[in-house]
């Protein structure tokens, strides 16, 4: 048998437009506003078991590449994107299993506000919700909430660590048994069993309590991705589930174990913070038409390398368009994503080149569905754990090849699960 791995979905670019101009997406793009899509790709990964469906999420309109708003916008690149919260809500009311993972910014939440609406939706959910925490790294998100300038990496992280505290004090503010709903003694909440947090740190102050009751799982799933250093620190502390994108096996291998020290250094088991890896398989019927497929796949980045270099401008806040393409590149810094940052540039010396060798996760997979499932046993067989999160292009067919073609192989192979053990998403994802 192989070792048990966890599955989710990661939706790049959220509530946002999918597919524009794009084959087999029906009528996607045009209704990117409305929830048909994402409620049928989370009952779809439901019926397969996924543990969870993780939402991006960011708070600007781009303008990094060239110095304006115009590549994005044209393409629907990051914008238009709706806020995820209300669609959360509407996915967890049409699912009974599956985890669901908004995408939450400790840089400008104020986390009373954050700790009451997660608690609500995990009330809703009855246990199904996390949080994937990042620290923003755009200088226009940081404008849009009144800063003229960023935080500077160290501190964002400080102030993701006090974030963590402040949320997880307000999410603990009421005991488990502090609603007690006694008709006969006319007493609905215990007022001992709820108390204030007191919390006053250097970025946040709260009160609380919080005014909703405690939520199912006590404290919601926590996730975040940041992979220099501080990203690193700040997870074996304060994470459960760390989302990690590579595109090769020993740097999963060398980063899953990294983590796991840091982990056991905290005083944590190490088993109680899972790794999962982005991955994005090329299906098809026989070897053949997938490697044709993934060609094609390359092939489209190649002629257009300018999307993907605009893509990480607005990771990065560097403008590329500055740069010629064949010209070897000199060092680059950032206040950005640096882990991003470091990944790309190692691609190549110039940017053509690291154009054609990037991919932020494992994307050259390909195969019939019993080919790539082998693949990705023996990828985890080696990793030793945790998971995959599946992060190929969202549209139906996508979708479909994945949820009924691959994952049935993984679970006749004993690799996946084949159905819910908990109630709880925690619980799920700790289950192995
Ligand atoms: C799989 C994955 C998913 C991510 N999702 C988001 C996201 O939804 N929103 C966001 O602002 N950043 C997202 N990030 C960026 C990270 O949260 C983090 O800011 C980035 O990796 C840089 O962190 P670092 O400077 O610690 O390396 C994601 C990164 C990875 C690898």
């Amino acid at each position: 048998m192989p070792r048990p791995f966890h599955l989710g979905w990661f939706v790049g670019n959220s509530f946002g437009v999918h597919g524009w101009n794009q084959p087999w997406t029906g009528r996607s793009a045009r209704d990117w506003a409305k929830p048909d899509l994402q409620i049928d790709l989370a009952r779809a990964i439901e019926r397969a078991c996924f543990d969870f469906l993780m939402m991006e999420d960011s708070l600007f309109v781009p303008d990094n590449y060239g110095g304006s708003t115009q590549f994005y916008l044209e393409r629907a690149l990051r914008a238009p994107k709706n806020d995820p919260m209300p669609l959360v809500s509407v996915l967890a009311y049409l699912t009974k299993n599956l985890g669901i993972v908004p995408t939450i910014s400790t840089s400008f939440y104020p986390p009373y506000l954050l700790a009451r609406q997660v608690a609500t939706l995990d009330l809703m959910s009855e246990g199904r919700i996390g949080c994937n925490f990042v620290t923003s790294t755009a200088e226009r998100a940081a404008q849009n909430f009144g800063m003229d300038a960023h935080l500077e990496h160290h501190a964002r992280y400080e102030m993701a660590a006090e974030f963590v505290d402040v949320v997880k004090q307000l999410w603990g503010s009421w005991e488990p048994d502090a609603v007690v709903m006694d008709e006969e003694r006319g007493i609905f909440v215990d007022p001992c069993k709820v108390r204030t947090v007191d919390y006053k740190g250097r970025f946040f102050a709260s009160r609380g309590p919080l005014n909703t009751a405690r939520s199912p799982q006590g404290q919601p799933v926590l996730m975040q991705a940041g992979g220099s250093p501080q990203g690193r620190a700040f997870a074996a502390k304060h994470i459960d589930v760390v989302l990690a994108a590579f595109n090769s096996v020993p740097e999963m291998k060398a980063f899953r174990a990294d983590m796991r020290k840091r982990v056991a250094a905290e005083g944590r088991d190490p088993d109680s913070c899972k790794v999962v890896f982005m991955m994005m398989p090329t299906l098809g019927e026989t070897e053949q038409e997938a490697k044709e497929r993934l060609q094609r796949k390359l092939a489209a980045k190649d002629a257009a390398p300018e999307v993907v270099l605009a893509g990480m401008s607005s990771l990065t806040d560097i403008d590329f368009a500055q740069f010629d393409l064949d010209t070897p590149l000199a060092e680059l810094t950032t206040n950005g994503q640096q882990g991003t940052l470091r990944q790309f540039l190692a691609q190549g010396s110039t940017l053509r080149e690291i154009v054609r060798n990037y991919s932020h996760g494992y994307d050259r997979i390909c195969g019939t569905p019993d080919s790539v499932a082998s693949q990705m046993i023996d990828i985890i067989e080696e990793v030793g754990g945790d998971g995959y999160i599946i992060a190929g292009p969202l549209n139906r067919r996508y979708v479909m090849e994945v949820t009924e073609g691959l994952v049935p192989v993984l679970q006749k192979r004993g690799a996946v699960r084949s159905a819910y053990s908990h109630a709880h998403f925690r619980d799920n994802m700790m289950e192995f």
